[in-house]
């Protein structure tokens, strides 16, 4: 056994696919910027599902992928028009536990802080910090929910994670197995001085969604990882300003190859 970076053990290969056999009732995709739709599903519904905390961003699709049962949500809606800081997230998490989800993968686009974290790379990040405000950000309001002060420790489920960073060991491309995601309130893009203040802070991937939706998953019981995409250099990380044109170009092989991840670590959820 090693230790690798962000502190999680890896094992030999041989050994990890005993020990990683993570069960998976129902998996959830939320599909974040360039991900809104997923053909790929061989759908057996379209549903509204209506939530006592509101609208959901938009249909929850559920069908077969794999042989496994998939519930996709458009997390900016189809067309993508909902903003970052306007999405509900809590009616979405909440609409998918009515669902039976007890496994989401997010998939993020985001801009890239850490020097390995170039446009068109895929990480699976390990960390969070919260620059969010104004979200409604937890279901124990005291309102919803009596309040409660959950566990985030570790944000994202360390199974889950580690069956998405060995499905890239059957993918023709390779990914980052780490990653602080700091979460922006958006929409705009960041300053040179913020992301420059990010970097100092220890954060290595940028994105405007990550946040609330871990915590929300967490509040839920749902085992929640987050497959990002970097789409762009964070300000400041390139000679020129960000363009959504660069963006783009980016998004469409990129989107590629984390649906060809997604296909596998599925096949893998047992
Ligand atoms: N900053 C914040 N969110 C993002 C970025 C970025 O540079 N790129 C994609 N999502």
């Amino acid at each position: 056994m090693t230790k690798s970076t962000n502190g999680v053990s890896r094992f030999s290969s041989a050994l990890k696919i005993y020990l990683i056999n993570m069960k998976a009732k129902k998996i959830a995709i939320i599909g974040g910027t360039g991900l809104t739709q997923l053909p790929e599903l061989d759908v057996i519904s379209e549903q509204v599902v209506e939530t006592p905390l509101g609208p959901t961003s938009g249909l929850l699709t559920e069908g077969k992928w794999q042989g496994k049962d998939i519930v996709f949500l458009a997390r900016h809606g189809h067309p993508h028009s909902v903003p970052p800081h306007k999405i509900n997230y809590r009616a979405n998490l909440l609409a998918l536990q009515q669902c039976g989800v007890d496994t989401i993968i997010a998939v993020n686009a985001v801009g890239g802080i850490h020097p390995l974290m170039g446009s068109g790379v895929i990480a699976v990040p390990h960390q969070i910090v919260d620059y969010t405000w104004g979200r409604e950000s937890t279901f124990f309001d005291g309102e919803f929910k009596p309040l409660d002060h959950i566990d985030l420790t570790h944000p994202y489920d360390n199974q889950l994670r580690q069956v998405l960073i060995d499905s890239a060991d059957s993918c023709d491309f390779s990914l980052q197995d780490f990653g602080v995601y700091g979460a922006t309130q958006g929409p705009r893009l960041e300053t040179i001085a913020e992301i420059d203040r990010m970097e100092r802070d220890g954060c290595d991937l940028v994105g405007m969604t990550g946040m609330p939706e871990a915590t929300l998953a967490r509040e839920l019981n749902i085992a929640y990882a987050s497959l990002c995409l970097v789409v762009n250099p964070a300000a400041g990380k390139s000679d020129g300003e960000i363009t959504m044109d660069e963006i783009r170009a980016v998004l469409a092989g990129g989107m590629d190859q984390v649906k060809q991840l997604l296909a596998v670590a599925i096949e893998r959820l047992q």
